[in-house]
Order: C-alpha cells, then structure tokens, then sequence
C-alpha cells in the first residue's frame, strides 16, 4: 500500500443498465428496475477504483463489509455513476463512503470496507481450502 492511500482518496465508476440488470431479468414477476446486487456491483467498483491505483506490485482489493441503502428505483437505460471516498485506513482495512446517482436521483448510499491482500499469500489460502 502506497503512502499515498489517505483520507479523501476518490474513485468513480458507471454503467449503462442493460435489461439483464433488472429483477424482472431474473424474476419475471419482479419489476423491471435495476436489481439490489448490481447497484452494489457499480457502487464497489468505484471503491475499487479510489484504492487501485494505490496500491504497490502484488496487492489487491476485496470487499469484506458493505452497509448500504438501495434508495429509489432505476430503468433499464438510464446511467448509474457511482462514486467512493476513503474515510480511514487501519492497518490493512480501508474504510470508504460510497454513492450512487441515476441521472435523476441519488439511488444508492453507503459504507463500504476493503481489505487490502498480498495476492501470492491470499492465493496460498484459497489452495489449502481446495486443494488445488
Ligand atoms: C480479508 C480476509 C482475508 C481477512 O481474513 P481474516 O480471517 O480476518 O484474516 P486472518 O488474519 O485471520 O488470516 C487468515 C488468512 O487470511 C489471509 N490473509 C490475511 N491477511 C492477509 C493479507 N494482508 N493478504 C493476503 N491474505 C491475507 C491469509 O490467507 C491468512 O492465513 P495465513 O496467515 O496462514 O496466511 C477475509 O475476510 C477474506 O478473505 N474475505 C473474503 C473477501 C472476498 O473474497 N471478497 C470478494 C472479492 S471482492
């Protein structure tokens, strides 16, 4: 992690919503708005983002804590443009404020938290768990 991974670090992501996107995707008796864990997937790649580029040869980011609220409903169409503040680093754990915006309203808003991983050791983990 590079010293520079501070307090007010932003990151931003978005995406077009596809019909794929929406509930009625995948249940055809839920509505056709934009589905819960696809606006968490776009709100965490821009906490993604903010914390990538801080990071040194060999490390990564994953998602270990999320509180968010899913606020208003989105069509499939519309852009939904996330972004993500770094609020506080303790050790390896990197805390973040997180938002969403549909072009009309905020949609979705949160906390999130990355731990930042040696990749080789996390790999070792994932080797003793499955054996391969
Ligand atoms: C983040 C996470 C590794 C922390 O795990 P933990 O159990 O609290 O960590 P511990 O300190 O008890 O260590 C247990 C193992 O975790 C891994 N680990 C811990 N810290 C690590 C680090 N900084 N880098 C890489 N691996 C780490 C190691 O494999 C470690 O075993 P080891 O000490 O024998 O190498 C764990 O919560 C996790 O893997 N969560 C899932 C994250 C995920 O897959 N998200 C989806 C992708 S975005």
């Amino acid at each position: 992690m590079k010293p520079t991974l501070i307090p007010g670090v932003t990151g931003e992501a978005q995406k077009r919503i596809v019909t794929e996107n929406l509930v009625s995707h995948h249940n055809p008796r839920g509505p056709a708005v934009l589905a819960t864990p696809y606006l968490l997937m776009i709100m965490e790649w821009a906490a993604y983002n903010a914390i990538a580029p801080h990071l040194d040869e060999g490390e990564d980011s994953v998602g270990v804590g999320f509180e968010f609220q899913h606020l208003a409903p989105t069509p499939a169409g519309a852009t939904v443009i996330a972004s993500a503040t770094v609020t506080q680093i303790a050790g390896m754990m990197v805390t973040l404020d997180f938002e969403a915006h549909d072009g009309h309203e905020v949609v979705g808003r949160g906390t999130h938290v990355r731990a930042v991983l040696d990749l080789a050791r996390f790999r070792r983990r994932l080797e003793r768990k499955f054996g391969r």
